[in-house]
């Protein structure tokens, strides 16, 4: 028998951490061949509704769950951990600046930075979900030097398959058939879904739907915004949409991607496609032996050039912002 891998999750008694929890455990999350120990962290008031969690976990009884542990402290959560999901974060409430988002999240992010960085395994791979993703996996990357930047990634996953969705339907194939989705840039409104190195039976995606009003004005919104659209239904946020995308996310990272095909994952610039060193920016990116790399080569026209360069520029601000706050 496999050696069990160990998963921290944050935010575990969260919406997502409830529709993510059950589908680590069974075994989604790695394969089903790899047993796993979960490591929960929540805050002091979440504690117990985490323990509640924990019950109905056991009340699965997943052949693959080896243990659960629950931690209101970050360095402890960490602790050996071999995939940490980092899901839970300050939501922004009403009247709250961007500034105090980013201040409150940082006071989040970089204590958990220093606990992987202090107690994780060599191996330790980071997915950061909770909002704003990208730069609150800046934040605690930075604060986690002895840990390859390249371990630190955020979730623009959702995206991409939201937009493998919409783009699915408009044009009559199914998911399966698309390959080279790709989502550039933040994950917030501004990030940019490419439809003209997505393929479709050897066509680009754009060639197949051939409808730049759609693509700019239907396509593109519809995938920024459709969080606000499920909240807008549901009267709740997506939470069991991000928590397959989180599984995707890491399967993809461990597993690989498929030859042929690429995913889409924030993880820290080289400088690829003009966007600066250092952010943690969405990119296309293939996975192989458990190691993820920024597809090269691609050709960047004017109208890609342009979105790609607005949403970058959007997390360059939250970096400059963070840093002018101390937090990196
Ligand atoms: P939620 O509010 O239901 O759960 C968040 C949980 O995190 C709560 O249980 C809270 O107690 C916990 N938490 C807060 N601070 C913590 C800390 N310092 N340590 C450990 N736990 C802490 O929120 P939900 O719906 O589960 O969403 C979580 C995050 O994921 C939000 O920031 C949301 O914006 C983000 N999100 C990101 C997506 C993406 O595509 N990257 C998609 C959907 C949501």
């Amino acid at each position: 028998t496999r050696t069990p891998v160990t998963v921290t999750v944050t935010g575990a008694a969260g919406q997502i951490g409830y529709a993510l929890l059950f589908r680590i455990a069974s075994g989604q999350l790695l394969g089903a061949d790899v047993p796993v120990r979960l490591r929960l962290l929540e805050i002091p008031q979440a504690v117990k509704a985490a323990e509640g969690t924990a019950m109905e976990l056991d009340d699965c009884a997943f052949p693959l769950l080896q243990g659960i542990d629950i931690f209101d402290d970050a360095t402890r959560a960490f602790e050996g951990a071999n995939v940490a999901l980092l899901v839970g974060a300050r939501p922004r409430t009403k009247g709250m600046e961007r500034g105090d988002l980013l201040e409150a999240n940082g006071g989040i992010f970089k204590p958990q930075g220093e606990a992987i960085n202090a107690g994780a395994a060599d191996d330790i791979r980071v997915l950061v979900v909770g909002n704003p993703a990208n730069t609150n996996a800046l934040i605690a990357q930075q604060h986690a030097p002895d840990v390859p930047a390249e371990r630190f990634t955020a979730m623009t996953r959702l995206d991409h398959n939201r937009a493998l969705a919409q783009l699915s339907k408009k044009a009559g194939v199914s998911v399966s058939d698309i390959k080279k989705m790709t989502i550039w840039g933040n994950h917030s409104a501004t990030q940019y879904p490419d439809l003209f190195h997505a393929e479709i039976g050897g066509k680009t995606a754009a060639e197949v739907v051939d409808d730049q009003d759609w693509l700019e004005n239907d396509f593109i919104p519809t995938v920024a915004k459709r969080g606000a659209a499920i909240i807008e239904a549901r009267g709740a946020s997506s939470a069991a949409s991000a928590a397959s995308a989180a599984i995707d996310h890491i399967h993809t990272w461990v597993n690989g991607t498929a030859e042929g095909d690429w995913t889409s994952m924030a993880v820290v610039s080289d400088g690829s496609y003009g966007v600066p060193e250092g952010l943690i920016s969405s990119f296309p990116v293939t996975c192989a032996d458990g190691r993820w790399e920024i597809v090269q080569g691609l050709e960047i026209d004017d109208f890609s050039r342009g979105r790609i360069d607005a949403s970058v520029a959007e997390l360059a601000e939250e970096r400059d912002a963070v840093r002018k706050l101390g937090l990196i």
